[in-house]
Formats: C-alpha cells, structure tokens, sequence
C-alpha cells in the first residue's frame, strides 16, 4: 500500500566511491561536519522527502559504512555494487534490490553521500518540477565559474537539454561549458531502468555512466529537463579536507544564521560553532568561541562563553556559563557555571547553583542553590541544597580500584580544604572545620574537625638549616621581636 501523499518511490544514496584523495582511515563519508558525518547528512535529506523506499550503495569500506548507515537509519536498505564501475551500475544494482519484492513505479531520486549541504527543500523542488512537468529525468544543475572534472550540461538550440557529457570525454568546445551536472537526479523509474540496460562502458573511464541515461531517455521520446540551483554549496562535494573544512564552515554559517534569525544573540557568528542537532530557545546569548555540540540545548535568557564548549549538556533558563568545558550534564535555571570549570558527565547542577573556578565534577547531582565556588573536585557525589562547599574541597572518591559514593545534605557548610574520604555521608545542617579529612560520617548539626593541634617549634628553621636567607630573617625577626613572649602551642 503506498499512502496518500507520499514521497517519490524511492531514493538512491550512491556511496560506493573510494573516496582516496581524503588520505584516511576513515571512508570519506563518515567524515563529519556540523557533528553529523557526510552520509548522515545525505540520509537526512533523502528522508525529509519521504520515500517510500531509500537504498544506499557500498562497496568501498562497505562493513564500516554499512554499520554507520544502519545506526543512522535502520531502515535504509543497503546495496552492494558488484565489480562493473560506474554510477550507472551502481543505481543498477539500487533498482535490483528495489523491486526483488516489487516493480518499482513513479519517481526514483539520485543522490550523492559526499554532498552533505544538499537540503530536502531543494529535493523537494527538483521531484516537484519533474513530476508537475512529466518529465522523463530532471537534472539538478549549477553554473560554476571553473567547471572542470565535471560532466558538463548539453543543451539543444532551443535551451532543452539533450545529454550530459563527462570532462574527459568532451571536447575542447563542451569543455567551455560551465553548467553543469550535480548528479543529483530525479528519474522515473521506468525510463531508468529500460535506459540503464541500454549504457555500456564504452567511454574514456570505462565505466557504466548513470549520466548516459539523459541522452537514451530523450532518443526514447521522453522529456529531458534541468533544475538549476544558484546555490552552488547544495551540490558540492568534499573530496579531500580542504573541501571538507569549506563545507563544514558554510553549514556551520547556515546553521548560526538559522539561529539569529530565530532570535539568538551571536556576538561573534564566526568563533561560533553549532551542530546541526543542537536546539536553542529565543533571548539566548553565545559570546565569542562558543562551541555547541550534539544535543545540547540552551534555554531562554541563558548566557553561554566566551570560551566554552559544550556537548550533549542541557542548559537551562537564563543561567551562565563561562570559559567551561562540559559533556553529559544538566545545568539548572539561573545557574552559574565557569570560569575555567570541568563538567564531566553525569553532573547535575541544580536551580540558582554553581560550580565556580577551577572546578571538576563527575557524576555528582547538586541540590537547589547550593554552590561549589572554588578549587575542587566533586565526584561520585549527592549534594542536597543550599550548601556550601568550601574552597578547595575534593571527593576522595576512588580507592584505586573502586569508586564510592559521597552524600552531603542540605545547608552543610565546609571548611576550605575538606576531604571527603568515600564512601561518607554527612547530614543536614553539618560543619566542617579548614582541612577537615571526613573518613567518618558527620551527623546533622556538627562540626567536624579531624586536625591535630598545631605545633611550633621554636628556632628549628635558624638551628636546622644555618646560614640560608630564611634563617638570617628568622634571626632579625626573632632579634626585633625579642620582647614579645613567644607563642608555643596553640590549642592547647
Ligand atoms: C559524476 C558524474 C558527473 C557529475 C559529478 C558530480 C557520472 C558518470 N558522472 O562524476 O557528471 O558532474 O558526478 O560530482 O555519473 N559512485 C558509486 N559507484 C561507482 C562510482 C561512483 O556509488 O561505481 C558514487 C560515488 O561514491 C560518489 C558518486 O557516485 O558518491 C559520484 O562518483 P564520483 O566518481 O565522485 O563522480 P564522477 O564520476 O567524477
Ligand atoms: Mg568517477
């Protein structure tokens, strides 16, 4: 059963190319811009027009890309291409696949998974064109000022197009062309396939031309005709990494726009980075060097840098966060995170809490306003609200093998220093005195203390390290002061 207004039959993501020019380990398509590899953004645009049908075709790398493709979209059905090459063969093999079950009818879409701009409107308009004209094939097209590589776009007195030819097999006059071919197509499905049994390899690449079908379908009495795009970064490709940084910084510009335009504040849209996943409310602020990643979501009035990246982290309304390095955490309305602080997963910050500088916090949930100011680590922690952890405070949470859990309540005030030696739980209302070592756990309402008094034994420095700069101010010192009794043992 098709459902009513559905999308073309079928789309055809080609991916078998090698793609050598990238010099990695990692097939060319899952190069990633914008946190979504190049394939992921084929996939999408092909689904935003809703085929009844998507195949793929692998061949290179095929287990690596296969299993990509299969995460992205489980339901995509992957094609291998058999040894004949070419982009002919390789939609062969698509459209074998396609109808095994049943005779695939009405439009069939072409696409390219190194094109990752390509936008389902765009999509949209070429099938819309193709099927409002009747069109027996609909090439997408573009006018580029150096065409060269590309197969060029042949077009009769008249204007229509009557074939496309490749760059080395054209002439020196065809190579003057500048429109031309983006190998994004729509066909109907039954002139593709009667064409494409027709295409040999009889050419200067020796391959199967999917381009060969333009021409065979208008000799067959169909309507051959183009859709030409003035927006050249729809069609272009990455093949090597210099392609690939300029299509990742053109999404990246589209997507920021996207987001002012949406009413976001972005002081500096060329430091900022946003991938294509993210989400941001009205009356959110970026400063300089923002970098927004996965799913992060930034809620309304939240203020986020300078210098901050963050990935898969929640942010909530209007708080802050500065020069902060964050993943896997959620930071509560009217929070304050940063400067120079450390969010790794699992951190939960609470409604009006903070995490302030040079802190580090690992699955650790803090309560409602309460604050971790200064200089340390949480980890493996629950913290209740309104407390107060003291500068410099750590969670000895790790006893080199296993990792244990600390619970301080709420309206807890700890001294600077406080070491909480895991697993320990301090109640409600609990004191901790500067240095405290917490190996026990503090009932609601005390103060714990764990230092031993202090000792000052006088004139070591003088008697034990003579003849040094501090023992020469020692002896001044000691010389001036002479009158003053001396102090020995405090706490005593
Ligand atoms: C092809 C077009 C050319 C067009 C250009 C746009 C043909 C014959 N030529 O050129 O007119 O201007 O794209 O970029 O179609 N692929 C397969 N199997 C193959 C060969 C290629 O799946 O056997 C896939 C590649 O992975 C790639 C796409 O098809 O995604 C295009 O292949 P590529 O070799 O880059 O394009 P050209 O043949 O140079
Ligand atoms: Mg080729």
């Amino acid at each position: 059963m098709i459902p009513e207004n559905a999308g073309p039959a079928a789309v055809i993501v080609l991916a078998a190319g090698a793609g050598t020019r990238m010099k990695s380990r990692t097939p060319k398509i899952l190069h990633e811009i914008g946190g979504l590899s190049m394939v992921g953004h084929a996939l999408r645009a092909a689904r935003s027009i809703a085929p009844q049908r998507l195949a793929i075709v692998v061949r290179h790398e095929r287990d690596l890309v296969a299993g990509h493709v299969s995460a992205l979209d489980p339901d995509a059905v992957i094609v291998d291409q058999d040894d004949v090459p070419g982009t002919g063969r390789a939609v062969e093999a698509a459209l074998h696949a396609l109808h095994a079950d049943e005779d695939l009818a009405g439009t069939v879409v072409v696409t390219y998974g190194d094109v990752p701009l390509l936008s389902g409107d765009l999509l949209k308009e070429l099938v819309a064109t193709h099927e409002r004209e009747g069109n027996a094939v609909t090439v997408l097209t573009a006018v580029l000022d150096d065409a060269a590589g590309y197969g060029r776009i042949l077009r009769g007195e008249d204007g229509s197009v009557t074939g496309i030819r490749e760059h080395k097999d054209a002439s020196e006059a065809e190579k003057l062309i500048r429109e031309v071919n983006s190998g994004i197509y729509a066909f109907d499905a039954a002139v593709l396939r009667e064409a494409l049994a027709k295409v040999t390899t009889d050419n200067a690449q020796g391959e199967k031309y999917l381009t060969d079908v333009l021409g065979l379908a208008r000799e067959a009495g169909g309507r051959v005709a183009a859709v030409v795009t003035a927006d050249r970064w729809q069609v272009e490709g990455a093949n090597d990494r210099v392609q690939l940084a300029a299509l990742g910084a053109e999404l990246n510009r589209r997507t920021v726009e996207a987001w002012m335009r949406a009413g976001v504040t972005v002081v500096d849209p060329s430091t900022t980075w946003i991938d294509s996943s993210v989400t941001l409310d009205e009356d959110v602020r970026l400063l300089p060097n923002t970098q927004l990643h996965g799913t992060t979501t930034v809620a309304r009035d939240a203020v986020v840098g300078p210098d901050t990246t963050l990935t898969d982290v929640e942010v909530g309304e209007g708080a802050t966060v500065v020069r902060t390095h964050g993943s896997g955490s959620v930071i509560g309305p009217r929070a304050a995170v940063g400067p120079f602080t450390y969010l790794r997963p699992g951190t939960v910050l609470g409604e009006k809490g903070k995490i302030g500088a040079f802190y580090e916090t690992k699955n650790v949930t803090i309560g409602r306003g309460s604050k971790l100011s200064h200089l340390g680590y949480a980890g493996d922690a629950e913290i209740g609200e309104d407390t107060n952890i003291g500068c410099g405070n750590i969670t000895a949470n790790y006893d080199g093998e296993k990792k244990h859990r600390t619970v301080i309540g709420s309206g807890v005030r700890t001294g600077s220093n406080t070491v909480f030696v895991a697993p320990v739980t301090v109640g409600d209302g609990a004191y901790s005195g500067a240095g405290a070592v917490i190996r026990k756990d503090v009932p609601a309402g005390a103060l714990a203390l764990s230092i031993a008094a202090q000792r000052n034994t006088e004139g070591w420095v003088p008697a034990h390290r003579p003849g040094t700069r501090s023992a020469e101010l020692a002896q001044a010192a000691t010389n001036d002061s002479s009158s003053t009794p001396a102090s020995t043992e405090e706490g005593k």
